[in-house]
């Protein structure tokens, strides 16, 4: 049996509590004799600087770096905690960046995915979600917007200003291409680029390395559309889309759409794939106003899990055991406090984990 070593990061606000369901489904394939998992849990995020002064702290940095994957959980405080810690350290510049620029996680695959069982959390009409949403969007996470030149000042006229940079090579852009195309080829065949060349000359060249790594992908029909058509166009016809492939800043803003049109980001687990270490993250926030209640929805949690078996760990089988089991309780007739759901059974963070367990116990 293979033994494998899981940086466990609970993250802030409701983090800790769809982690310890997370850490249930886990024990559960352990103690299925599938594998062994060497869970060390380290501090991430706004708490983790309360306590020791570092948002990504020596210890979590350790931990991390030894692991083979890493499952973390949302992180962020509510705006008065963190108004107390100084900008660069506060949990998405102190933490997140800094992680996602050290494992050069520059793939990150947000599926936003609702079967059938799930089709009625949708707000979009019953006749546009049809049978479910299965679509797989790409997002480039560690160039753009988020990682380029930021400066702030004071310009001639005596004003304030802030300037950021959106700079791509071409090498940062044909390698989330490439994850693309794989993708798609693993998939339905058709790509969807996402773009604004209409105005941005990244997008401009984007394009133009999409042509030449179309080449080696013979068998894809590549779709253009641009990203604001592309908003629309999630709400209004979802399923034309398959695979689609973004820049960083218009994954984050169209990721967010996705959770929305399946009704709650709290639907939304995520991979981050770098060329040698990944970790796993529900998309959603930390929900500081909600958090200690128990009223969570550990679904992205626990599906982040099942991505992290399969990608990290190629445990194909076992991750599919734990995506059937997260439909079959909402096809159950059970819910999340976040989904609502006419004549559902509105289930607790820890209840929702239990019957998560169950299906898989079988
Ligand atoms: C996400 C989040 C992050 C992002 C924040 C927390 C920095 O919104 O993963 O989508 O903007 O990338
Ligand atoms: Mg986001």
């Amino acid at each position: 049996m293979k033994t494998y070593k899981i940086a466990l990061l609970s993250g802030d606000g409701i983090g800790p509590e769809i982690a310890t369901e997370a850490k249930k489904v886990l024990d559960v394939i352990q103690a299925q004799d599938k594998a062994q998992f060497e869970c060390t849990e380290a501090l991430f995020g706004g708490n983790a600087y309360l306590q020791t002064g570092k948002s990504f702290p020596r210890e979590t940095i350790e931990a991390c770096d030894a692991a083979d994957a890493i499952i973390k959980g949302p992180i962020g405080l509510s705006k008065e905690e963190s108004d107390k810690i100084p900008v660069d350290e506060q949990p998405e510049r102190g933490a997140l960046l800094p992680m996602r620029r050290r494992y050069d996680t520059f793939a990150n695959y947000r599926p936003v995915y609702l079967p059938k069982s799930l089709a009625h959390f949708s707000p979009l009409k019953t006749e546009v979600v049809g049978d479910g949403i299965d679509l797989l969007m790409i997002r480039e996470l560690v160039g753009g917007l988020y990682f380029g030149h930021k400066e702030r000042g004071i310009d001639e006229q005596g004003q304030r200003f802030a300037r950021e940079t959106l700079e791509y090579d071409e090498g940062q852009i044909s390698r989330i291409l490439h994850v693309a195309f794989g993708e798609a080829t693993k998939r339905k065949g058709i790509l969807h680029n996402v773009h604004k060349s209409n105005v941005l000359l990244s997008s401009v060249l984007w394009n133009e390395v999409l042509e030449e790594v179309a080449t080696e992908y013979p068998d894809i029909e590549v779709k253009h559309i641009i990203v604001d058509a592309a908003a629309t166009a999630l709400c209004l016809d979802p399923r034309q889309f398959d695979v689609m492939v973004m820049e960083n800043m218009m994954g984050d803003i169209l990721s967010d759409l996705g959770g929305g049109i399946l009704g709650s980001l709290g639907l939304m687990p995520s991979a981050c794939v770098g060329p040698e270490k990944a970790y796993y993250e529900p998309s959603h926030g930390s929900a500081p106003d909600i958090a200690g209640r128990g009223i969570a929805n550990p679904y992205a949690m626990i599906g982040s899990v099942a991505m992290m078996l399969e990608t990290s760990f190629g445990m194909v089988g076992e991750a599919r055991a734990i995506w059937s089991a997260l439909a079959g309780v909402f096809a159950a007739g059970f819910a999340t406090a976040d989904l609502g759901g006419e004549g559902a059974t509105v289930l607790d963070t820890a209840s929702f984990g239990d019957k998560v367990v169950e299906r898989l116990v079988g």
